[in-house]
């Protein structure tokens, strides 16, 4: 549970792992015993006691996080013991949620832990920005932020698969290697380089027509200057302020490009497209299956090591989807680390 609101990065001794009993299961509840916790900038958000949207999670309450696991035990007409689940369990061993807000897991479709990235919200996030969003086509050269990341990730394959030049922006060798080698990226940028203008103007040399930008900041100007004329940008997201205190108070200096550009520029929630998640799934199945998308996670082992994991979001080294495998208990006694 968040014993305390992080101050930058998040610490280890921000949280505490704590045993509780698991309370008897209402009518319409079903208990998860999770199997993988997906880590998720996002929630990094709510870890602010000041924060306005979302609202601040709660000192003392178990840490919100999105899982996979199967089902124990069902008050739910729609689950029965033995089914594979997702949705938001928590960073805890044993969840008690309502049945109707999770999602049925098809065993088939993939190992279990991909219904957390590449077949699950990872994978339709950057499904619906490559196809839907920023409609990516062939010829396009489309720049990609955090490209090392889950959404990234997928977005890279999802864009070249489209038939578009790509550009992954990344931190570090580790990154740039994966980023050109194992997702097919044209051309990789690095966000620390002190050059980072020139490469990227080398990287795009008729500028990008598309901008996938989920880390903001100084970054966001950067690429906003290399654009070229009708350029789309799709907004979702602003990473490299997450664990700063003024996030909110956080501006863009790039509108002067969009006028000149004529770009069109727009914010993304992936929620505006709950209707379409299906589809996304049959296609990101199709592709996986197929070989032309792979998927690509870093699991680290052990619900102790959750805040680590976290942290590592913002100021570590992993490449695609960073999960947590959570040991479960053999008897019924739940631990949890909010
Ligand atoms: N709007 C929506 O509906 C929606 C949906 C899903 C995700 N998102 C957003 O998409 C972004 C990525 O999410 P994810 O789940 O895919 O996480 P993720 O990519 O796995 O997160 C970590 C990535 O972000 C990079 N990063 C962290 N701080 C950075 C900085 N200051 N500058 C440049 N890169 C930085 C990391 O690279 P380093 O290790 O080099 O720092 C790493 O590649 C987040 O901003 C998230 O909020 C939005």
């Amino acid at each position: 549970m968040l014993r305390r609101y992080p101050v930058g990065i998040p610490l280890s001794g921000d949280f505490d792992l704590v045993e509780a009993d698991v309370a008897e299961l209402n009518e319409g509840e079903v208990l998860v015993e999770t199997h993988y916790l997906s880590m998720d900038p996002a929630p990094r958000l709510r870890m602010d006691g000041a924060a306005v949207f979302p609202p601040p999670l709660p000192l003392g309450q178990v840490v919100m996080g999105r899982g996979v696991g199967i089902v124990r035990g069902s008050r739910f007409a729609g689950l029965s013991t033995g089914d594979a689940v997702a949705g938001e369990l928590g960073w805890q061993e044993y969840a008690r949620v309502s049945g109707a807000q999770l999602r049925k897991v098809d065993p088939q479709a993939g190992p279990l832990q991909a219904a957390l990235g590449v077949l699950g919200p990872s994978g339709i996030t950057a499904h619906c920005l490559t196809n839907y969003a920023a409609k990516v086509q062939s010829g396009d050269t489309v720049v990609v932020s955090a490209a090392a990341g889950s959404v990234g990730s997928v977005a890279v394959q999802l864009a070249r698969s489209l038939g578009a030049r790509v550009v992954g922006v990344i931190g570090g060798a580790h990154q740039a290697r994966f980023v050109r080698e194992d997702l097919g990226a044209d051309a990789v940028v690095d966000y620390r380089s002190s050059c980072l203008d020139a490469d990227l103007a080398d990287a795009c040399p008729g500028g990008a027509n598309v901008f996938l930008d989920s880390v903001g900041g100084a970054l966001h100007n950067v690429v906003m200057a290399c654009i070229a004329d009708h350029a789309r940008i799709v907004v979702f997201g602003y990473i490299s302020a997450y664990n700063s205190a003024a996030a909110s108070q956080r501006e863009y200096g790039s509108i002067y490009q969009i006028i000149r550009r004529r770009a069109t520029l727009c914010g993304f929630l992936i929620s505006d497209y709950a209707p379409r998640f299906s589809e996304a799934l049959t296609h990101l199945g199709a592709a996986l299956a197929a070989g032309t998308l792979k998927s690509f996670e870093h699991c680290v082992q052990g619900l102790d090591n959750a805040p680590a994991a976290f942290a590592a979001l913002f100021d570590g080294d992993p490449v695609g989807k960073q999960l947590v495998q959570v040991r479960p208990l053999k008897n019924s006694k739940q631990r949890v680390t909010p």
